[in-house]
């Protein structure tokens, strides 16, 4: 099973792949997370894309393929889940060229449907862990100790540097115009659920598994 987890930021996307992982075995690929490790690691890449990130830009398609690219090799245990790519038609065309390159297909593509004022709300109370990319919020799901990390203990927790407001406007900007195409895409090729992701996470992670279950039924 491959899936795409598409919605704008703060829909939920990273926090619903983290369950899928655990409860299917699948294998998260994000290329946010990726991304913001180049840029952590201070390499070539990581200065180039750094100050797009910040300003809420898309990084270039090239860059972000590649990165998927280089993960599609190998073990593939329950699936991949594609979190935060493809982001614009042309990455959607290229990760058709590389599934059909290595003999796997998309199964299913979730829309996370989300209104934007909850969006705002849960970008700024978000806090992530600098060490394990766990992520909270300050309200629905803070931490059990003020600052430090549930999962690895570490005093890592913070916001990240493009949960600004400036930054926001202009990621939910850049997923309006370049983005949320995407669905009409995967909806012409029978591939689209749309999720309505303004429940809790629990509730949203049962919608999320149920299409899942009702996608695998009718492919047997
Ligand atoms: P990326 O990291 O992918 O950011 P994003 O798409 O903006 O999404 P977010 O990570 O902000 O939100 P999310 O949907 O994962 O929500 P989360 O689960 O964290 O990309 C960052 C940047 O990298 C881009 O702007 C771009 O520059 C670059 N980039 C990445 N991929 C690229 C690509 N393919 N092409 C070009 N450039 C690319 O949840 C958010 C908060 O809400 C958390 O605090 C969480 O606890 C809370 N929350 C989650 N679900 C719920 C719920 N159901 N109820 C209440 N609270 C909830």
């Amino acid at each position: 099973m491959n899936l795409i987890l598409i919605g704008p930021p703060g829909a939920g996307k990273g926090t619903q792949a983290t369950r899928l992982v655990n409860e299917r075995d699948m294998i998260q690929l994000s290329t946010g997370d990726m991304l913001r490790q180049a840029a952590q690691s201070g390499s070539e890449l990581g200065r180039k894309v750094a100050s797009i990130m910040e300003s809420g830009g898309l990084v270039s398609d090239d860059i972000v393929t590649e990165l998927i690219a280089e993960r599609l090799s190998g073990n593939r245990r329950g699936g991949f889940i594609f979190d935060g790519y493809p982001r614009t038609l042309a990455q959607a065309d290229a990760l058709e060229q590389l599934l059909n390159a290595s003999n796997a297909r998309l199964d299913a593509v979730i829309e996370m449907e989300v209104d934007s004022e909850i969006l705002v709300e849960r970008i700024t109370g978000r806090l992530s862990c600098g060490d394990c990319g766990a992520i909270y919020h300050l309200t629905n799901r803070p931490p059990q100790r003020e600052g430090i990390c549930d999962n690895c203990q570490t005093a890592s927790l913070r916001q990240r540097d493009d949960d600004t407001e400036t930054a926001l406007r202009k990621r939910l900007l850049e997923y309006y115009r370049k983005t949320s195409p995407l669905t009409g895409y995967y909806y012409r090729a029978g591939l689209l659920c749309r999720v309505d992701s303004e429940g809790s996470p629990d509730d949203v992670a049962v919608s999320i598994s149920n299409s899942i279950d009702q996608t695998l039924a009718i492919k047997k």
